[in-house]
């Protein structure tokens, strides 16, 4: 739609708010039509009817493929960007015929959950809705003498002291949607588009806020964000005070952070009879949401969909758990985009690949074939291409740590005759709806977190799509028309995937979200009502983890050190890192490193493989090192620094610094220019972050020392030292083999009464083949590591050289704890510490916590 919105912004700007007009003009043909398509689709079905239809019209879809005929769509010649102005113009939104259903369901229960297909406009028009209804009980309350002065600013400033008890009173408040999003790239292309359709600039009414950007403003209604944001706004807001609604989208995704808002907005309606919460979900089988909820009511919207004809791969037989079978997939993709391209009429292609590296081999295969095909035609003395309505291709890529700019590519509309092939990784599964797509390929893959808590280890792994995923993919080919999906696996092998894909919850590293409840005041986290509770051992594991680096105390209360480590958008070991290098005097240095280890890869590597992108753990030892590109690597090793890779990064930034951050030097280097950028960015938000943390405190003052932002000069140790608060969990110590170490942490997490079964195991591991370390005269003795990634075998990523006396120290300091006083359990059974303080004890850490940090 990017086209359309530079041509609306145009527009806006002469005949005044031609954008809003046109949503309203939306609205009023939707409630004409209104009547008779309720009729017609016969909307009020019982609830359990309603799912029994829509799995027999699911089946038939996926079924037999019946193709429902429509109007061709080659018969008319106009180039899908048409097609696309069309379905916006003509057809309202399948859920603009259930505006009136689904109000009256807010107004009537506190919890509703919605389904409805990808694109049938749940993310962009209900919020709309909530809006009216949130406007309404503004006026309710203006009207019964609440004083109502445009004070939205304050809005934030009225959470409840510590102790008082009381839920925050809000009566003279400007209520907030809010509306979450698993992913960035929606909250913010969203919040785009609807800010748009009405006619506003976002941070306006319409905004979003993100990890590390905020585009809200005093007068901001809607809020899309990710809902990792809205967790974190938690800990100062337990109630979410500042909100009327609260919609949790895309709650199929099962992100870990929509996992605990179920939790956190079931305990914040129980206080605020006011407040609403709308969950939404592109999936029918979401039972388990509305019973979570009580047993809330259920709307299923239908979709507006074309029928998709699937076909299915007849050679690639094998799929396994663990990986790719075959390596080639990408190339099988790129071939069938190809085919697409030369045989089929009008409409873009989306190609699914698990990441950033695939993407980018994907669209250099694509681009050279497509070079080299031209070459062959203009060889053989053939002028034209065949006449199929489509002249032109362009790639583009589409994944989560593209720029803004980047990703708004995907989106915009092409010229007739201009065929937009879209590399994009989950994102455009149903998250993001990339207009007028009518080919998908889906190669079956996913990259996925996993968490392996027997190794204690996390990776990133491609593995298997569910069934569920794969029916998504192929549902975006029939958005504007009929379509295809091309699979490239077997039908068997589509039978012997997962039905549903695993929450995130169930497979990572729960330390954060541990830490986010215990600072919240939830102290049983056992107890904590979960959707799908996270094994037992690994949330022992991660007390433990958060225990030996200081953020509970003994009894599994978060400590200080624990609360301002929450503050920080970063996970437990690189927030400790930050603050132990406040305490030490070398902020300057460390925020630069830990904004380094939080973007993807920086180095540009030609030949894929050697470098591994992104969090891509997995693809760094993959590849062979002898593939890298030679230049590359010799002007990679420059920068290599014997201490580590902490220090690599370093040197790398301050040499880009030294070049006035110059996108040509970067180049040059064969560094990644957008890397560098978001490290840049990044850096300069925990900045905000770490100068919040030292100016607001009045309980913690200065002399604590604060955070001060200052460099250690040539005091490297102090680097190291911090590196080693945060990571001596993570530490290896070399074996009498060279280049070979075993675990250190083992011995020392060993708790009372734990036998160490499973964990003493020793853990041989190797310095990954992209440290700098690996080019040491040779192998430091004591290494801490940021993550273990077990490829072929387990390498230690990001190592850095520490001294075995910082070390055992920092080891010998932790005191055995047993789990059971740690996960909240004894506190919980304790006399006199009953259930009621609860309330309590939340208000006074989100009061301390942010008092921690000032207010944001
Ligand atoms: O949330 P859901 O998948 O139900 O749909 P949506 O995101 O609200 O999208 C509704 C319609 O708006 C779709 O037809 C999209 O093509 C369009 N849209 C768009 O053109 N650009 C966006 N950034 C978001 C939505
Ligand atoms: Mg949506």
């Amino acid at each position: 739609h990017g086209d359309r919105d530079d041509r609306r912004g145009a527009s806006d700007r002469r005949s005044g708010r031609k954008a809003s007009k046109r949503s309203r003009s939306r609205s009023r043909s939707s409630s004409s039509d209104h009547q008779r398509r309720r009729r017609e689709r016969g909307h009020s079905r019982s609830r359990s009817r309603e799912r029994s239809h829509e799995r027999s019209r699911r089946k038939s879809r996926w079924g037999n493929h019946e193709r429902r005929q429509q109007d061709a769509p080659e018969s008319e010649d106009k180039g899908d960007k048409i097609a696309e102005e069309e379905e916006d113009a003509a057809e309202p939104l399948p859920v603009t015929l259930f505006k009136d259903e689904l109000m009256k369901a807010v107004r009537g229960s506190q919890v509703l959950v919605c389904t409805g297909e990808t694109g049938s406009g749940k993310t962009t028009q209900i919020p709309q809705y909530l809006l009216e209804l949130v406007r309404e009980r503004d006026a309710d309350t203006t009207a019964s003498g609440g004083k109502d002065k445009d004070k939205d600013e304050g809005v934030a400033l009225d959470t409840p002291a510590p102790g008082d008890g009381k839920r925050p009173s809000h009566n003279n408040k400007k209520l907030l949607v809010a509306v979450t999003q698993p992913r960035r790239v929606a909250a913010t292309s969203v919040a785009k588009r609807v800010a748009d359709e009405r006619g506003c600039r976002l941070g306006e009414e319409v905004g979003y806020s993100i990890r590390f950007e905020d585009r809200t403003g005093p007068r901001t209604r809607i809020k899309y964000m990710t809902d990792g944001v809205l967790v974190r706004e938690c800990l100062e807001d337990p109630y979410l005070s500042r909100y009327g609604v609260v919609m949790l989208d895309e709650a199929h995704e099962r992100s870990i952070d929509t996992d605990i808002l179920f939790g956190l907005l079931k305990r914040a309606l129980a206080r605020r009879p006011d407040l609403r919460a709308v969950i939404t979900s592109a999936t029918l089988d979401v039972e388990r949401f509305a019973a979570f909820f009580d047993g809330c009511p259920f709307i299923n919207v239908p979709g507006r969909t074309h029928a998709v004809d699937v076909y299915h791969s007849k050679t690639r037989q094998v799929m396994t758990a663990t990986g790719p079978a075959s390596p080639r997939y990408v190339e099988d993709a790129v071939d069938i985009i190809r085919k697409v391209h030369r045989t089929q009429g009008p409409g873009h292609v989306l190609a699914f690949f698990t990441g950033q590296d695939e993407i980018e081999r994907a669209s250099r295969l694509l681009s050279e074939a497509v070079a080299q095909e031209k070459i062959d035609r203009r060889a053989m003395g053939i002028e034209e291409e065949a006449d199929n309505g489509v002249s032109e291709m362009i790639v583009v890529p589409l994944f989560g740590a593209l720029s803004a700019e980047a990703q708004a590519d995907a989106f915009k509309s092409a010229r007739a005759g201009v065929r937009k092939v879209v590399m994009a990784t989950n994102i455009a599964e149903t998250s993001v709806t990339v207009p007028g797509v009518r080919f998908v390929v889906d190669p079956g893959y996913v990259k996925q977190k996993t968490y392996d808590p027997a190794r204690r280890m996390e990776s990133l792994v491609v593995v298997p799509i569910s069934q569920v995923a794969a029916q998504q993919r192929a549902g975006r080919a029939g958005r504007t028309a009929p379509g295809q999906c091309y699979r490239l696996y077997t039908r068997n092998c589509y039978g012997g995937m997962l039905g549903e894909t695993v929450p995130e919850i169930l497979r990572t590293n729960l330390a954060n979200t541990v830490l986010y409840l215990k600072v919240l005041g939830v102290d049983d986290i056992l107890a904590f009502d979960f959707l799908d509770p996270p094994a037992e051992d690994q949330s022992l594991e991660a007390l433990q983890h958060l225990y030996c680096l200081g953020a509970l105390d003994q009894d599994g209360r978060a400590t200080d050190t624990g609360r301002r480590m929450s503050r920080f958008p970063l996970e437990p070991s690189l927030s400790r890192t930050l603050l132990e290098a406040g305490e030490l005097g070398c902020l300057e240095e460390v925020l630069t490193i830990v904004a380094l280890l939080s973007v993807e890869s920086i180095w540009f590597t030609r030949s894929k493989g050697g470098g591994g992108g992104g969090g891509g753990a997995g693809s760094g030892a993959r590849g062979k090192r002898g593939e890298r590109d030679e230049e590359a690597e010799a002007s990679h090793a420059l920068f290599r620094h014997p201490l580590g890779d902490h220090f690599t990064y370093l040197a790398v930034y301050r040499a880009w610094e030294a070049s006035g951050f110059s996108d040509a030097w970067a180049k040059e280097e064969f560094l990644r220019v957008r890397a560098l950028r978001t490290a840049r960015s990044v850096r300069s938000q925990l900045l905000g972050e770490v100068r919040k943390a030292s100016g607001g405190g009045r309980r913690r003052g200065r002399q604590e020392g604060g955070l001060e932002v200052t460099s250690c000069g040539r005091d490297l140790d102090k680097v190291r030292k911090a590196v080693c608060a945060g990571y001596f969990t993570k530490a290896g110590q070399r074996c009498s083999k060279e280049w070979v170490y075993r675990s250190l942490a083992v011995g020392a997490l060993q708790q009372e009464g734990d036998d160490g079964a499973g964990r003493s195991g020793l853990t041989l591991m190797y310095l990954h083949p992209t440290s700098s370390l690996v080019h040491a005269q040779e192998p430091p003795e004591h290494v801490v590591y940021t993550e273990l990634v077990f490829t072929a075998r387990p390498f230690m990523r990001h190592a850095m050289a520490v001294k075995g006396r910082w070390l055992r120290s920092r080891l010998e300091a932790v005191r055995p704890c047993s789990s059971d006083r740690l996960c909240g359990r004894a506190l919980a059974a304790a006399p006199g510490a009953g259930g009621g303080k609860e309330e309590e004890e939340a208000a006074a850490a989100a009061a301390a916590a942010a008092g921690a940090a000032g207010r944001t």
